[in-house]
């Protein structure tokens, strides 16, 4: 099972001192072996923290890159070979609060071809708005971003999917169980390959319900990860 943190905009270089129980808590854990733990803060705190987790097992990501694979004239970007470069061994690509300030689904494919290059493990964001959802376009919409976003892309084993609805992400809300598992089966029934979590509003209250859901392979966890021992608990109540 993977548990992936996505911290976004939030912790400075203090913000490092809470991950010592989550390291002390993975030396000891039952089932380490099957559990991939990935730590995205914000680019700020990659190399830090990669440091910090050293031999701990547990992993460091970014949570986006500049589509351009070289270096070049982009004021305020950072591109895959640079966050690989400072220790990052994912990206998360496609993120709904990026495509929501204009990432197209041809950028984003722009960027996973870039990312795979440089060497760095994808985690791909797709997922359908509110408006989208009501209008019963919830597939369709899946569909494109996945036919757009994989563009291209023959080796998909290094891209893990995450289905996180953008009406689900901080809101409290999580999907029914049962159009969950639908939604998990399709996109799992037309991409074999992929590992696919589910992402939106996951705590430790409501892990309960969705780790049930056997098709999920993990969960991106936002708010809730950036409280060790939410996120602790999260990943405990996962296995029992
Ligand atoms: P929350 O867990 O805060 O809803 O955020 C989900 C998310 O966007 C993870 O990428």
């Amino acid at each position: 099972m993977y548990f992936i943190a996505n911290w976004k905009m939030f912790g400075g270089l203090n913000s490092l001192n809470s991950l010592n129980k989550v390291v002390n808590f993975f030396k000891g854990f039952k089932e380490k072996k099957t559990t991939k733990i990935i730590y995205c803060p914000p680019s700020t705190l990659i190399l830090p923290m990669s440091k910090k987790l050293k031999s701990s097992g547990i992993d460091v990501g970014a949570q986006n890159c500049h589509q351009n694979e070289n270096y070049g004239a982009f004021t305020g970007s950072i591109n895959s070979k640079m966050l690989k470069n400072v220790g990052a061994k994912y990206v998360i690509i496609g993120h709904s609060e990026n495509r929501s300030s204009g990432e197209t689904n041809e950028i984003i494919n722009i960027k996973i071809r870039s990312a795979l290059k440089s060497g760095l493990k994808v985690i791909f964001c797709i997922g359908e708005t509110l408006k989208e959802k009501r209008k019963k376009n919830t597939k369709q919409i899946l569909n494109i971003q996945i036919k757009k976003g994989l563009d291209k892309i023959k080796n998909k084993k290094n891209i893990i999917i995450a289905y996180e609805p953008v009406w689900a992400i901080g809101s409290g809300i999580i999907p029914k169980s049962n159009e969950l598992f639908k939604i998990i089966e399709f996109i799992k029934k037309k991409n074999k390959v992929f590992k696919i979590l589910y992402g939106g509003s996951v705590n430790s209250k409501n892990i309960r319900d969705l780790k049930s859901i056997s098709i999920i392979d993990g969960f991106l966890i936002g708010g809730s990860s950036q409280d060790s021992k939410k996120f602790i608990d999260i990943i405990k109540k996962t296995y029992n």
